[in-house]
């Protein structure tokens, strides 16, 4: 392994805002001399060398570029990268990664495995059954009734989920999964879910297999519109830390979740060196797993990064090399705010190719923009390449300062079609805790 080197050259697997971040934050670091991004997007281009013909699920591909550039270390941050083993090729051929081996992204890429894990394990989460035939599913759903929650087992682009809110809703899903093939082999075995209430919290927790680490927490926007209204998306924007993630609720994750869920995966032989992310359910009984995903959120990293006060490529280099325990986690002690900005029509049907303005406006209000879809035209010239164009990111000493900054800074910016949440972070209320 070359990682113990003074500098290196560093991959990041990716194009999306989250990359965009990830190499922000590996970039500070003064290990990082030289750093690449495949296939990277418009604003990642101003401080990686793109690579923008290497897709990021080209396992091939991102091996013989890694190869070729001698590059020292590999970020991989997206699902599909992951669970196509993209961390297992690289390291056949001597070059280390930051993220899990394919049996261990299981996490995400099988809904199935990870509820049978969390049973045999005892880690809390809806009560559940799974079902490879269509009858046995609508039979079941008929003798729970709804409201219900039906998932497709794969990886579904973040549309394998429906929360049925009608017996027939849920049955039509379990239709367009099991008889129509609406994700392929993704939707050919179902979960079907007991239906949690209360709020969502994300905790993206850094592991090397002994030890972990929690950043500071957040919470995604999931709805296009305003009061979670409309289609799921990517996700429209995101808060660090989430107001609603008390001490209590913390404690009670550490204990009967994160370290339960890495001991079950070492235990099951599939050790996961990396970040999961824990989508958690804060319930009256405590928190719930939702999901569990093998990698950064998006936009959720896009919030937390930017609280993170070491040096974040040492840090991953120290999940890599199995010597997290020796790391400390230094933050700024602020809260941030990630509005995102998303091209008309998304996230059904968009146009691309919109010209950007008003990015430089944001400089003099301390915004960070990350880019996710925008394509370099010319010097500072940008143009929209994607449903989600940017992240519109904020730090301040208080969550409704941040909130307030992002979006004076997301006034700056235009395009054709631009639209946005106007509620991001601000959906939570005093009562919220009395809620949940
Ligand atoms: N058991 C459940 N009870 C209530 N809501 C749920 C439940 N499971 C999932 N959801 C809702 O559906 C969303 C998507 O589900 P999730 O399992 O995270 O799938 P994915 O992110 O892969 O689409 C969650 O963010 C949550 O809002
Ligand atoms: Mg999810």
């Amino acid at each position: 392994m070359n990682v113990g080197l003074k500098i290196m050259t560093v991959l990041v697997v990716g194009g999306g805002g989250r990359e965009h971040a990830v190499c922000a934050a590996i970039k500070k670091s003064p290990k990082c001399t030289r750093l690449l991004c495949a296939p990277g997007n418009g604003g990642i281009a101003k401080i990686a060398e793109c690579f923008p013909t290497v897709s990021a699920t080209d396992v091939d591909a991102v091996v013989e570029l890694a190869k070729r550039e001698n590059v020292d270390y590999v970020a991989v941050t997206t699902d599909e990268a992951l669970a196509a083993g993209t961390v297992d090729a690289l390291e056949v051929v001597g070059i280390p990664a930051f993220g899990p081996r394919k049996n261990a992204a299981i996490i995400e890429s099988s809904k199935a495995f990870s509820k049978a894990l969390m049973k045999k394990y005892n880690i809390p989460t809806a009560k559940y059954e799974i079902f490879d035939e269509r009858s046995a599913a609508v039979e079941y759903v008929k003798s729970q009734g709804a409201p219900i929650v039906v998932k497709a087992d794969g990886l579904a682009l973040g549309k394998g989920v429906v929360v049925a809110q009608t017996v027939d809703e849920a049955i039509e899903f379990i239709d367009e999964l099991m008889l129509n093939g609406k994700f392929g082999a993704s939707g050919a075995k179902v979960v079907i879910e007991e239906y949690l209430t209360g709020r969502e919290v994300t905790a993206l927790v850094l592991t090397d297999g002994k030890t972990l680490m929690p950043l500071p927490s957040s919470m995604d926007h999931k709805r296009v519109y305003d009061n979670d209204e409309g289609p799921n998306t990517g996700g429209m924007g995101a808060i660090s830390p989430s107001p609603l993630y008390s001490r209590e609720f913390a404690d009670a994750s550490f204990q009967r979740i994160f370290i339960p869920t890495m001991n079950a995966l070492n235990a099951e032989s599939r050790t996961f060196k990396g970040v999961i992310y824990f989508e958690l359910m804060l319930t009256t009984d405590g928190p719930k797993v939702i999901e569990y995903n093998a990698r950064f959120g998006d936009p959720e990293t896009q919030a937390v990064l930017p609280l993170i006060k070491s040096d974040m490529l040492e840090l991953m280099l120290s999940v890599t090399e199995e010597r997290l325990s020796e790391m400390s986690l230094e933050l700024t002690r602020e809260a941030s705010c990630c509005v995102v900005v998303a091209s008309g029509g998304y996230p059904v049907k968009y146009d691309t190719g919109k010209k950007i303005s008003g990015i430089d406006d944001t400089e003099a209000l301390d915004a960070i923009v990350y880019h996710a879809g925008t394509k370099l035209i010319a010097d500072g010239e940008y143009v929209t390449s994607g449903g989600r164009v940017l992240g519109v990111t904020c730090t301040a000493a208080d969550l409704p300062t941040a909130i307030q900054r992002a979006y004076s800074a997301v006034e700056k910016i235009s395009f054709d079609g631009m639209h946005y949440r106007k509620d991001i972070g601000r959906r939570i209320g005093s009562d919220d805790r009395r809620a949940i």
